[in-house]
């Protein structure tokens, strides 16, 4: 069953104050008529020392509770499911002890961050039960939101998927905020957006058949901050959504039920040059945006999440079923029975806002949030082709369908070689049937163009991960600086979790 949408008239036994209504969690495919106030994800701002700040991080399972009266087994940090919001000083250097207590290989990656190679947290630095890791790092990066989640080799996605992941919010060192809303938990609020499946027992179900994994691994309950349909009380007049699609595969159109507007202030790595005021807005796993949502009207916003369809456009044709498949019409028949109904699938819950009697003001949102360089296609010294495939019948049975440019992952290949303090273009092509998130470490990018067209306003700026839809093709602008290591790549990959550990992946090493 779907976690369906409820109208703002669904709560209208809604108390005024929240108090009542924290605890008690909707059952398993039943509309849920009580809500669950928002968990805020505990901050980690390190303990400071002259030189560093440093972070304890400890890899565990736990067990938590989702459904009403039923438990699940769960991976997170430092506590049952996800993990701690890690405050990070821009200018600070960070060090990170990673201490992995599962019974399993893992690592923790720092996604959007551009750190030296080996403090990536990619497959190359496996943590072995019981070994701990440190990485150490200076924060450069602008103000915005990143996170971690595990990169473990061809187990990110199950990793992730129990838990493994968390927000990280980079700020400058005074954090004035620079006229936006900064106070955490209260008008800053970061929200990690994540699908599940759960099985009649309670626990996730995690299958990996091979349809799974062609998909991507998909739930029909949506979690955020691991709260099942969540409220949030807000005390200010401006609310500051710190959003992160932190889902498997799952793709979403956010947007406010009344259809409000809202003010996009940042993409994945950094401010935009100005807000965007806009209504509606995609985000792919891996992608994250802030927005500025204005509540002075003092009535309850219910912000969704529509998912979008995953290449139906050839299901609709029935390409998918004949063609692709070799078995009649398999994705039409998931898709229906997904959602019971004609291919349109309901959005879901994301967060209920309900403001107080009163509001905090806030101050004015400024104008201008931050001045990027000119997007320059002159500057690339070289252009690099990146061809994202699915293959079919055959090959994807034998575990090596997942290609970018004809080949699978092997950690022990290097794909590619770039040069130190160079700019590159790199011209990325989804020629499969299915949308791609392509991620890429060490550098935030600029989207030069999309189909010979130009980004759209809220694409112009920072980005580590950008959605290739079937036949799409981008073009981005990449510099690499400061850190060579002809030894130790980074990766660039699809962000759908199950793709990339079936070999979606390349790696690349910067060298002087
Ligand atoms: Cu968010 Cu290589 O990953
Ligand atoms: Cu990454
Ligand atoms: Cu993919």
């Amino acid at each position: 069953m779907l976690n369906r949408r409820n109208t703002l008239l669904g709560i209208g036994g809604l108390p005024l104050t929240l108090g009542g209504c924290g605890q008690t969690q909707p059952a398993l495919g039943q509309s849920p008529s009580k809500r669950n106030l928002l968990k805020i994800p505990t901050l980690l701002s390190g303990e400071k020392t002259a030189a560093l700040t440093e972070y304890n991080l400890t890899v565990q399972t736990g067990t938590s509770t989702f459904l009403e009266g039923r438990s699940t087994s769960t991976m997170g940090i430092n506590q049952a499911y996800l993990g701690p919001t890690l405050k990070m000083d821009i200018g600070s250097t960070v060090r990170i002890n990673v201490k992995n207590t599962l019974q399993e290989d893992t690592t923790l990656h720092w996604h959007g961050f551009h750190v030296p190679a080996k403090y990536d947290g990619t497959p190359h630095q496996t943590i072995a039960p019981g070994k701990t890791w440190t990485a150490q790092f200076e924060v450069r990066q602008k103000p915005s939101l990143f996170w971690y989640h595990s990169h473990a080799h061809k187990q990110a996605g199950p990793q992730v998927y129990r838990g493994l992941a968390g927000p990280i919010i980079v700020q400058e060192p005074d954090n004035t905020g620079s006229g936006l809303p900064i106070d955490y938990g209260v008008d800053d609020v970061p929200l990690i957006v994540q699908d599940r499946l759960f099985g009649k027992n309670g626990e996730f179900i995690y299958a990996r058949s091979m349809h799974d994994i062609m998909m991507g691994v998909q739930g029909d309950t949506l979690l955020v901050n691991g709260v099942v349909d969540p409220v949030f009380e807000c005390k200010s007049d401006l609310m500051r959504l710190r959003l992160l699609n932190g889902s498997n595969a799952r793709i979403y159109d956010f947007e406010f039920e009344t259809q409000q507007s809202f003010l996009m202030i940042a993409s994945d790595g950094g401010p935009l040059e100005e807000p965007i005021k806009m209504s509606k807005l995609r985000l792919s796993p891996g992608e994250r945006a802030e927005l500025l949502v204005d509540m002075s009207h003092g009535q309850p916003q219910q912000l969704m999440a529509a998912p979008t369809s995953n290449g139906m456009g050839m299901m609709d044709e029935g390409m998918m079923g004949r063609d692709m498949m070799g078995r009649d019409k398999m994705g039409e028949r998931w898709w229906r029975g997904n959602n019971g109904r004609d291919g349109q699938m309901s959005a879901f819950n994301v967060l209920l806002i309900v403001p107080n009697e009163t509001l905090n003001p806030s101050p004015s949102v400024p104008a201008t949030l931050m001045r990027h360089a000119s997007i320059n296609p002159a500057a690339a010294v070289k252009t690099r082709q990146f061809v994202l495939q699915m293959g079919m019948g055959m090959g994807m049975r034998a575990g090596n369908g997942f290609t970018i440019n004809g080949r699978s992952m092997d950690m022990g290949r290097i794909d590619e070689r770039v040069k130190l303090n160079t700019t590159e273009l790199w011209d990325v092509q989804n020629a499969s049937w299915m949308p791609h998130p392509f991620h890429v470490h060490d550098v935030q990018f600029r989207i030069l163009d999309r189909n010979g067209k130009p980004p759209a306003a809220h694409e112009s700026g920072l980005k580590d991960t950008v959605l290739l839809s079937p036949r799409e093709r981008v073009r981005l602008l990449l510099s690499f600086k400061d850190y060579a290591d002809p030894d130790t790549p980074y990766m660039y990959h699809c962000h759908i979790l199950e793709h990339e550990d079936a070999g979606m992946m390349g790696q690349f090493v910067v060298q002087s």
